[in-house]
């Protein structure tokens, strides 16, 4: 079942004449206790689609349009004593379906407020940076708890955060130490504990591993790991890394200039990758468990995301471009191997779709894409 179902959602960035088209009519669901990962080269709108969930965009950023609905059992519901607040529940007003999902993307500032941390928590990109140097870190994850439970006694918040820091593989009493005192690792191990500290239902992890040694990258994955499996809860990754996605994720997001060129179960789009731009991506990583020669970059940078023109997001990039790539940007096609007639557009967002008006050579783009001349070619017929 969906926790988050997000529908043809458009986010912005006012920088003056033109606006930014950070996020472009992505449409995407996550269900309940899976690991769903977002992939792209820097600038593809991965942090902004993240961070608008719960409505933490920079202050010129703005939903544009779309939906985003989660799944309905909100702590708005409860009052500080634990008990419903009846005057929202019964508010025409709000945002929520027949089957109890609510509209994120309409709630005002205090309904959101709600929801950060306690439904939704965020490990920001940099987190572990952002560990406050002058509080004890167990201090720090005391008060993220009585923040938002105010109601728990400080005793109580206290125990529980040395049960998380414990939880994530740090010696409980380490919660006495400061920030300077912990590695890069036990600091982003940290950052991790104090978003669990309210048990969401939802981890947003943007970048988790970055700036991490290969090891310790590890480790930090086998953490998120289990607790989506201990907890049932569910992970939005976020990373430029094809390759540490492959290890972790359930469901997989290529994201490119602001628009997703491919998702879907993670083996499919890893394994048989329906979009020139996640074949290239995928050339440009070392695998972790396959053979790979060389490494093969794509020639050139993202498009631009002021005002985009409607072509192909990829066309300036991709070796493979037709003249029907400069038409407009292709819808979602599915991805279903070995039938003819395949070129159909697919609703459903789990299974593996592909923006891509060549859907129907995937072989031919497949074999093309391994090779380095493909991609020189590219950079030539510019
Ligand atoms: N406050 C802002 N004002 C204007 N443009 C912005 C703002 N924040 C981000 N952008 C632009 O929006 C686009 C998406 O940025 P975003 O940070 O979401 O990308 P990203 O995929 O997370 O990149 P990275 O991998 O570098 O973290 C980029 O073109 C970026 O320059
Ligand atoms: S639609 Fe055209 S330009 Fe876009 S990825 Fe497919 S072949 Fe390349
Ligand atoms: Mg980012």
């Amino acid at each position: 079942m969906s926790l988050l179902e997000v529908n043809d959602l458009s986010i912005r960035y006012d920088v003056g004449d033109d606006d930014v088209h950070a996020v472009d009519g992505v449409t995407f669901s996550i269900d309940r206790g899976e690991t769903y990962g977002l992939v792209g080269e820097s600038g593809c709108g991965k942090t902004t689609l993240a961070k608008s969930l719960i409505h933490l965009l920079d202050s010129n950023g703005y939903i544009e349009s779309g939906e985003m609905w989660f799944d309905g059992t909100l702590p708005r519901w409860e009052n500080e004593r634990g008990e419903p607040r009846r005057e929202i529940i019964d508010d025409d007003q709000y945002p929520v379906r027949e089957d109890g999902m609510t509209d994120l993307a309409q709630l005002d500032d205090e309904q959101i407020r709600d929801v950060r941390w306690r439904n939704i928590a965020l490990i920001p990109q940099s987190a572990m940076n952002a560990l406050n140097p002058v509080y004890k870190v167990g201090d720090q994850i005391v008060e993220a708890i009585l923040r938002h439970e105010p109601h728990t006694p400080r005793e109580e918040a206290d125990q529980r955060a040395r049960d998380l820091l414990e939880r994530v593989g740090i010696e409980p009493d380490r919660a006495d130490d400061y920030a300077h005192e912990y590695s890069g690792g036990m600091k982003q191990r940290a950052v991790i504990a104090m978003a669990m500290a309210c048990s969401p239902d939802m981890l947003i992890a943007d970048e988790p591993t970055t700036a991490l040694d290969v090891i310790i990258q590890d480790r930090i994955l086998d953490e998120l790991d289990e607790l989506q499996e201990e907890f049932n809860v569910s992970i939005l990754v976020v990373s430029h890394d094809i390759s540490v996605m492959a290890e972790i994720c359930d469901q997989l997001a290529v994201m490119y200039g602001g628009k997703i060129m491919e998702s879907g179960p993670k083996k499919e789009v890893f394994q048989q990758s329906a979009n020139p731009y996640t074949l290239g991506l995928k050339n440009s990583f070392p695998t972790v468990k396959e053979e790979q020669s060389e490494l093969v970059s794509i020639p050139g940078s993202p498009p631009t995301l002021l005002d985009p023109t409607d072509k192909c997001r990829f066309v300036d990039r991709c070796p493979f471009v037709v003249e029907e790539c400069h038409s407009s940007h292709p819808p979602m096609y599915g991805v279903s191997s070995g039938e003819t007639g395949r070129r159909a557009e697919a609703d459903d967002p789990q299974t593996h779709r592909t923006a891509c008006y060549r859907v129907d050579e995937l072989e031919t783009m497949r074999t093309e894409a391994g090779k380095e001349e493909t991609w020189q070619a590219t950079t030539q017929n510019r």
